[in-house]
């Protein structure tokens, strides 16, 4: 029976670290890997059970507290885990209101911390003196690494494939065609190379082999939803492919004051409605859309702006919409960058909630 216990440990360890390296697999692998962990730790509680009938008895020492204390949060991340992931992967029906994807991140980020504590613990008793010291060492540095790093992971180096025609397809609302939807982004503002994988990351999705924009995705989406017509934001200058290079050139612009000129404007006397789509640049709204605003009259119009951003969430950028602009500023949408394949249901239902139906 010990080594059924051992070899079900240790497989559940290296399951626990398979299913941390998503970025690095397909979603149903990942989501495979989830459903046989969450099926392994069913089965090393049953094999475990004793442990729970002494759950409660005995004396409480520091150490014992911590390793309940740690198994508790284990077993919160886990469920936490298995729920966040059957919405995600649409096992469930699961509401648009919730950000399942960062409820998900937190939950791996505490379940990881958990385990490492969880197991230090355990090793104590084998383990003493520098050892165990260097060991706690490690732990701690792991812990921080999946602190800091798995957002970090998930935010620049997830290479996103899109398919566009399953994810434009959904329920319409019914409004009166009188909406313009106004885009900034990098693709269309950058000559990004043949070879996209070489620079590809958090803003670039890949629908086959065309290169889409997150911003660009989300104008899409709303167009899909509502009718309405799209309109790009162009800049005379052309961003850096690279995108460190992008964020100085950003900061740059912000700290000269520097307006990027834009090649054409829209022709915003038509519309009554405008849904203002940008990238969190710097915690606010880019250079170029700032230039936009300043340009035209929106006086009487109303703006409905959605923000995609790498964890930054709206930042200051509606403050500052309000200040650039006479336009009624309507409730805003944050979406993180990765949740842009799923955003359709959230933008409907934001959009439901804000009756921009005639
Ligand atoms: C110049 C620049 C600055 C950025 N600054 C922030 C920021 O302050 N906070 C944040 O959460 N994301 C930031 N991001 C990430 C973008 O907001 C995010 O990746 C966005 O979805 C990009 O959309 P796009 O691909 O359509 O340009 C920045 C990106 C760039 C290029």
């Amino acid at each position: 029976m010990i080594h059924v216990k051992k070899s079900l440990d240790i497989a559940l360890l290296i399951l626990f670290f398979i299913g941390l390296a998503s970025n690095f697999m397909s979603a149903t692998a990942h989501e495979a890997a989830g459903i046989i962990f969450v099926v392994g730790v069913v089965a090393h509680n049953v094999i475990n059970r004793n442990f729970y009938r002494n759950f409660l008895r005995g004396k409480f020492t520091r150490r014992r507290i911590i390793n309940h204390a740690t198994i508790i949060l284990f077993a919160v991340g886990v469920v936490t885990l298995a729920v966040t992931g059957a919405a995600l992967a649409d096992f469930v029906p699961a509401s648009a209101e919730i950000n399942w994807r960062s409820l998900h991140l937190t939950a791996a980020i505490l379940s990881t911390v958990a385990l490492f504590v969880h197991i230090l613990i355990h090793a104590s008793r084998y383990v003493h003196g520098k050892i165990f010291y260097a060991s706690a060492m490690v732990t701690f540095v792991f812990a921080v690494a999946a602190i800091f790093g798995l957002p970090y992971v998930d935010r620049w180096f997830h290479t996103v494939k899109v398919n566009r025609t399953e994810i434009l397809r959904g329920e319409r609302l019914e409004v009166d065609g009188k909406i313009l939807i106004v885009y900034f982004g990098r693709v269309g503002n950058t000559n990004f190379p043949a070879q996209v994988d070489a620079v590809s990351g958090a803003s670039l999705m890949l629908d086959g082999t065309e290169l889409v924009g997150n911003t660009q995705m989300i104008a899409e989406l709303v167009q899909s939803v509502t009718g309405g017509e799209i309109f790009a934001l162009r800049t005379e200058k052309i961003y850096p492919a690279d995108y460190s290079q992008t964020v100085q050139v950003a900061k740059h612009e912000f700290e000269s004051g520097e307006l990027p000129a834009l090649k054409t404007l829209p022709n915003v006397a038509d519309f009554d409605k405008i849904v203002l789509i940008y990238p969190l640049w710097w915690h606010t709204l880019p250079k170029p859309v700032e230039n936009f605003l300043r340009s035209c009259d929106l006086s009487g119009k109303k703006i409905y702006p959605i923000v995609t951003h790498g964890g930054g969430g709206l930042g200051e950028s509606i403050d500052a919409l309000k200040t650039l602009t006479r336009a009624e500023v309507c409730t805003p949408l944050d979406i993180y960058s990765s949740d842009i394949p799923s955003a359709r249901k959230n933008i409907f239902a934001w959009l439901k909630g804000l009756e921009i139906l005639p």
